[in-house]
């Protein structure tokens, strides 16, 4: 069986005229890790966007598990962690669970509610990050590295294969980076997972254990590093 999760391919993407990425390639493989580092404004979150079809590639460049991701509508595979400093913004007083559940509502009807069995998955899965005692609690009054817990629990609620993290740890605090890196290098041994972390942080890119690719984005490229 091909194990590769996503391939990417002469890859490139312009806002304007002038090119953001100009020619990325590369593979991910099932269970492997790859951190990409750039300065700000090099192109990061376009790349992940790319990844992700929010924005649209072109044909034949991005693939993950062998399907174009210009046509791909069933994401449940792939989850998503969100820059730090957005998820921050959550400013309405919804709770850990609701959080958890609401994340569901892609794979319900068209009434989007969501209903006891997704607060009970919710809740299994609160559990299992040792989250269980905020559930109730609201999201804005957790310390940024409980966030950050959060945001993940929320993406590992599908269970994906695949994992996207667009600079996850900006902004908190150190003892919160390090737990952060110690559940992530947790869900990679346990579990099936693959994971892209991007960050402008040169020293993360350091930090993480069992790295199996590292990369500079730099003029619209992937250098190794
Ligand atoms: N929606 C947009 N429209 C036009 N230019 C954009 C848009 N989003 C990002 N850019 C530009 O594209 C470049 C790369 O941005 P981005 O991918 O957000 O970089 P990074 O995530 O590495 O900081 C920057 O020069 C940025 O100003
Ligand atoms: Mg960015």
């Amino acid at each position: 069986m091909n194990n590769t999760i996503i391939r990417v391919k002469n890859l490139a993407y312009s806002y304007t005229k002038e090119p953001v990425l100009n020619d990325v390639n590369f593979e991910l493989m099932e269970k492997q890790s790859m951190a990409i580092y750039g300065n700000n404004g090099s192109g990061k979150s376009t790349l992940l966007r790319l990844i992700l079809g929010e924005l649209k590639a072109k044909e034949k460049s991005v693939y993950i598990r062998d399907e174009d991701v210009v046509n791909k509508k069933d994401w449940s595979n792939v989850g998503y962690v969100p820059q730090a400093n957005i998820s921050k913004n959550i400013a309405f007083p919804v709770t850990c669970e609701e959080i958890l559940a609401g994340s569901q509502y892609r794979q319900m009807g068209l009434i989007k509610m969501a209903g006891r069995k997704h607060y009970k998955k919710a809740n299994e899965v609160l559990e299992s990050f040792n989250l269980s005692a905020y559930a109730k609690v609201p999201f804005k009054e957790l310390s940024g590295g409980l966030q950050q817990r959060v945001m993940i629990a929320r993406a590992m609620v599908e269970k994906p294969e695949l994992l996207i993290l667009d600079e996850p740890t900006a902004g908190v605090d150190e003892q919160s980076n390090k737990d952060f890196l110690s559940i992530l290098n947790e869900l990679k041994l346990t579990g099936e997972l693959a994971y892209i972390i991007v960050t402008h942080e040169r020293k993360l890119v350091e930090e993480i254990l069992e790295l199996d690719q590292a990369f500079e984005l730099n003029n619209g490229r992937l250098e190794h590093v």
